[in-house]
């Protein structure tokens, strides 16, 4: 790789460990001890179910459980992941008698959904075994009291990781062993990437800024593509032009060792187009803008948890 350490197109790019890829984590049939139920089979789950089964050997497929009650769904699931399906959670002691500690429960059904699908299990069938949700804004008290465990860990999942490419937060309860928490990194990995905090509270500021990130990064995209098609550019040639340059932008912020306001200001040269643009942008407030928004979505999930 060649590094420019200087210059008005200096990127900061030097080879450093941090750009190489990670060593793969165990792989699911190693890093899950027991069995594995998922309750909700919709996009979430098939998302993570997806990945984590990918090449997956007959032992590992019939390890798994997953709960979901439409029935098209369920079908779907059957064929595409050869996965045991069950239409109601009430089903699962005959599917999986005695959950222990090695056995891991995976919540996927929608916030709202989730204390009716709780009542469903018979009261401390699912005790023993580790709990992950990636359910936004139920808590862990809300957890504990419903499934009567100890062994929780609540996540808070973007949408790309629909596409693998998602940015997940995860908080573990004290309850949750090391082997546990590798279990939960290898079920989760597939969706992409991953990082625990150290206080449940800080999953608010996690929804806040990658959460519900995705769609400010929408926002700034409608608004560019906007200005391509006024200035004359083809919709199909604005929409290329802003997916590209967000990509490659993020690409390039990854990959470089100094701060994003240090690479803007490296392109943005005095009296030039992108000063032009960037000084109105900051005459209007942007930052503080973006900021207080940031405030307002953690804000939003406190009083959601709350509820
Ligand atoms: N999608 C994302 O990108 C994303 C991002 C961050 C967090 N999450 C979280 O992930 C969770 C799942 O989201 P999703 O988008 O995958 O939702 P989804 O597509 O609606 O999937 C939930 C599935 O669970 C089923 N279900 C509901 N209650 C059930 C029950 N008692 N027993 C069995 N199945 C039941 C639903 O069936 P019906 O359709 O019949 O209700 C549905 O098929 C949510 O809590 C959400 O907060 C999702």
């Amino acid at each position: 790789m060649q590094t420019q350490t200087s210059g008005f197109y200096d990127t900061g790019l030097t080879p450093s460990p941090e750009t190489l890829p990670a060593s793969p984590p165990p792989g699911l049939a190693a890093a899950l001890a027991g069995r594995l139920v998922v309750v909700g089979g919709g996009n979430m789950a098939r998302a993570l179910l997806g990945g984590a089964l990918a090449g997956a050997d007959a032992a590992l497929l019939a390890r798994v459980r997953v709960v979901e009650r439409s029935e098209d769904t369920r079908t779907a699931l059957a064929r595409d992941l050869g996965v045991t399906v069950l239409p109601d959670l009430s089903e699962l002691p005959a599917a999986a008698p005695e959950l222990d500690a090695s056995d891991t429960v995976l919540w996927a059904v929608k916030p709202q959904g989730f204390a009716a699908a709780a009542a469903e299990l018979p009261p401390g069938f699912a005790a023993p075994a580790l709990h992950v949700s990636v359910m936004a804004g139920v808590t862990l008290a809300r957890l504990a009291q419903a499934t009567g465990a100890a062994a929780l860990v609540r996540t808070m999942p973007n949408t790309p990781a629909l596409v693998g490419q998602g940015m997940t937060g995860l908080f573990a309860a004290p309850a949750v062993s090391a082997a546990q928490r590798n279990s939960v990194q290898a079920l989760l990995k597939s969706t992409g990437e991953l990082l625990w905090v150290e206080a449940e509270g800080d999953l608010d500021s996690v929804t806040a800024v990658s959460g519900s990130g995705p769609a400010y990064v929408f926002l700034l995209m409608e608004a560019m593509m906007a200005a391509g098609r006024d200035m004359g550019l083809p919709a199909a040639a604005a929409r290329q032009l802003v997916l590209q340059t967000l990509a490659g932008a993020t690409a390039l912020a990854r990959a470089s060792e100094v701060d994003p306001a240090v690479l803007r200001a490296r392109v943005t040269s005095p009296g030039g187009t992108t000063h032009a643009a960037i000084s109105h942008m900051l005459d209007g407030g942007l930052p503080a803008l973006v900021q207080a928004a940031l405030h307002k979505a953690r804000e939003r999930s406190q009083e959601l948890g709350q509820a």
